[in-house]
């Protein structure tokens, strides 16, 4: 469904800055993926590669078996159709309200107009957020923009999705419901890519059976390293010393 093969990317004016490094991932079709890691170490590079926000360095990238760096560049938008996602930063649409900014990701589909209303409004109350649909996201708080956010990547039932940080700006209760609401999309056959450094979500996602690769400084950590969750929490928080 979706392979990196040897993919590298720098940033950087003279390109000091490795972002990935001989990246080689596969992930298979209806897979769940949680891709790990601390901050700055490739995550996000990773999913703009995939979306063809950027290009790749070296390697290649293929989804549904086709090298997206070959694609001509009026294809890109076909490529997209497939992929919803949640940015890191949203990205939405400050002049429109939530559902607007939900209903335009159906809008190049030929549906009626009131049917791209009715399931623009679905994702929003699947998200919580069914008494917001006319509210701009600058009177949103970061927690609602980001499901909206989530509400516009899900309502296409995209073959693809990637989430950089979703629950980054959500209660633990929120963060619980819309992994339920990942998990339900995932169970409608979608593929999914999820970048998270959020403990709980990962060991939501270890319970509930999903991969995890974890990225550091652009990198895939070899699996036999020891498992970060498999250490006890207070461990963890306190680099193993207790306090005095
Ligand atoms: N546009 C850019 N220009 C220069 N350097 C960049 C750019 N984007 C990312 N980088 C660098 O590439 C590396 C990987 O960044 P990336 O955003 O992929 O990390 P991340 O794992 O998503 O981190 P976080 O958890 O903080 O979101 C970092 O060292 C970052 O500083
Ligand atoms: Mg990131």
């Amino acid at each position: 469904m979706l392979s990196l093969e040897n993919v590298t990317k720098r940033y950087g004016r003279h390109g000091e800055v490795v972002a990935l490094d001989d990246v080689s991932l596969s992930v298979g079709e209806g897979e769940f993926l949680i891709l790990s890691g601390p901050s700055g170490a490739g995550k996000t590079t990773m999913l703009r590669l995939i979306f063809a926000a950027e290009q790749p360095d070296g390697g290649r990238i293929k989804i549904f078996n086709r090298d997206i760096g070959r694609l001509r560049r009026a294809s890109i938008p076909y490529l997209r159709r497939n992929i919803g996602v949640v940015f890191q930063d949203f990205k939405l649409l400050p002049e429109r309200t939530a559902l607007e900014n939900v209903a335009l990701a159906l809008e190049i589909r030929a549906l009626p107009r009131r049917e791209i209303h009715e399931r623009a409004a679905d994702a929003l109350a699947s998200v919580g957020l069914a008494w917001k649909l006319n509210v701009t996201p600058r009177r949103l708080s970061a927690g609602e923009q980001q499901r909206v956010a989530i509400a516009r990547a899900v309502v296409g039932q995209p073959a693809i999705l990637l989430c950089d940080e979703p629950t980054g700006n959500l209660d633990p209760k929120l963060t619980q419901d819309l992994l339920q609401l990942f998990s339900d999309v995932h169970r409608r056959g979608t593929t999914v890519l999820l970048a998270t450094h959020d403990l709980g979500v990962m060991a939501c996602g270890e319970r509930l059976g999903w991969r995890r690769v974890e990225l550091e400084m652009g990198k895939i950590v070899p699996s036999a390293t020891p498992n970060v969750l498999s250490f006890p929490i207070s461990a963890r928080v306190s680099g193993g010393t207790p306090a005095p």
